[in-house]
């Protein structure tokens, strides 16, 4: 993909539906007892994988564009699948459905792609076999590819030594099917979309501040879900309209959980001219539009428990920082490296490629602005986010920039490009 300079973005938009709330509306209805209607699905690679795989084992799932209708018959009305589940790019996929699977009397193989083999799986089949599942694999069940029998699990209090919301997600999904209390505590709090989920399909969370517990044997039964946009999708089209110049967009029917907006609380730090309107908290997602305009943006710090808040959005926030005055530091961010790739190697030299100053750090990165971009031969290293991250770098670079592998953005943004190109006219 080639991209040049833009003058402006200006502009009304939507995003997609959210990855994260999309993948579990799937999952729960599956699981569920009756009908289940999803509206505003996201169409991404990484959420069709989601119900190919909850169709292998024999879950009745009709989808027309973003709209999708499930008749799920119970978790035990999952069956032995006669085919490998492929998860593609997908680690929601992986880690929660490794939980689901770990409770059914059944054999079931699970594989991804590149980047899934390399991603660690010891964080989630590690508590799984504590409760009892049997799960072998490379490394001893630590990665990819992963065989799987499930069945017979008892609840365990589980301390995660990671703020993780899929490591939460897969131990609270293998609990419901569990004998007895199924607790989670985390270090600090992750996404809490699976816990607000498994309330609207009927299922009692005990939350006690970072401890999260669920009474094993509880039935969930069939809803609507209307997925919000993806604020991590948003993310992208915000630093944009901040950094480019002469810039206005606004963005209806964003998700804005408490859990989900580290980015706005950052670009509010940084000096960003972003306003957000229309909140409604009346329904299971909270959502609101933001309108974001061409800003000063200055440096800051972004650290502690701010990071599970943003953690996607690091390497858009990354650029943002290239376009301060000042110094950005990023700290207690190792997680990075265990996403789609290790993103604050591919964020620091990829950026780099295009004349921003910018170091990586043992957790995090370094970022001292304002730097002029340049065009560039970049990559995206089959990264979704890096790739949009750089595409969005690429409007303010000047020349032209040639972006490697950004087919990967289909993973959770189709029609990126399109948008893209609709704010600029
Ligand atoms: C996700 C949780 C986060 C996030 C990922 C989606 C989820 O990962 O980075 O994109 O939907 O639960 P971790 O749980 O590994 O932090």
């Amino acid at each position: 993909m080639q991209n040049n300079k833009a003058a402006q973005l200006k502009g009304t938009m939507k995003v997609p539906g959210d990855k994260s709330i999309s993948h579990r509306a799937v999952m729960l209805g599956s699981i569920a007892q009756g009908k289940t209607t999803v509206s505003g699905l996201l169409t991404g690679d990484d959420c069709l994988n989601t119900i190919d795989c909850f169709r292998k084992l024999g879950v009745d799932i009709h989808r027309d564009g973003e709209f999708v209708e499930i008749n799920g018959k119970g978790i035990d009305g999952l069956q032995e699948p006669s085919d490998i589940l492929d998860v593609g790019n997908s680690g929601t996929t992986i880690r929660l459905l490794l939980g689901i699977l770990s409770t059914l009397p059944f054999h079931t193989n699970v594989i991804g792609d590149e980047s899934i083999a390399k991603r660690p799986m010891g964080r989630v089949t590690i508590p799984l076999k504590e409760m009892g599942a049997k799960i072998d694999g490379r490394d001893n069940g630590k990665f990819t590819p992963l065989s799987i029998r499930g069945g017979g699990l008892k609840g365990i209090d589980y301390v995660s030594p990671v703020a993780s919301a899929q490591v939460k997600s897969a131990v609270l999904l293998a609990g419901l099917n569990a004998e007895g209390t199924t607790s989670v505590t985390e270090p600090e709090s992750s996404r809490d979309h699976t816990e607000r989920m498994l309330q609207a399909f009927g299922v009692e969370v005990v939350v006690d501040g970072l401890k999260k517990s669920i009474q094993g044997n509880q039935e969930l039964t069939g809803t609507s879900i209307n997925v919000p946009g993806d604020i991590s999708s948003a993310a992208f089209f915000l630093v944009a309209g901040a950094i480019i110049p002469n810039s206005e967009i606004k963005i209806k029917n964003v998700g804005i959980n408490p859990t989900r907006t580290g980015i706005l609380d950052v670009l509010k730090l940084m000096g960003a001219d972003i306003s957000i309107h229309n909140i409604n908290d009346q329904s299971v997602e909270p959502i609101a539009d933001i309108t974001i305009k061409t800003s000063n943006l200055r440096g800051v710090e972004i650290s502690g428990d701010i990071i599970p808040r943003l953690i996607d959005e690091i390497p858009i926030l990354a650029l943002a920082a290239t376009q301060a005055e000042g110094v950005t530091v990023i700290k207690d961010a190792a997680e990075l490296k265990v996403k789609e790739t290790n993103r604050i190697d591919t964020v620091v030299d990829e950026l780099k490629k295009m004349g921003a100053n910018i170091e990586a750090t043992e957790d995090g990165m370094k970022i001292y602005g304002k730097s002029k971009l340049h065009g560039a031969d970049v990559s995206s290293h089959g990264d979704h986010r890096i790739g949009m991250m750089l595409a969005i770098a690429s409007c303010l670079a000047s020349g032209e920039t040639n972006i490697k592998n950004s087919k990967a953005i289909t993973i959770s943004y189709p029609g990126f490009f399109e948008q893209l190109e609709k704010l600029m006219q």
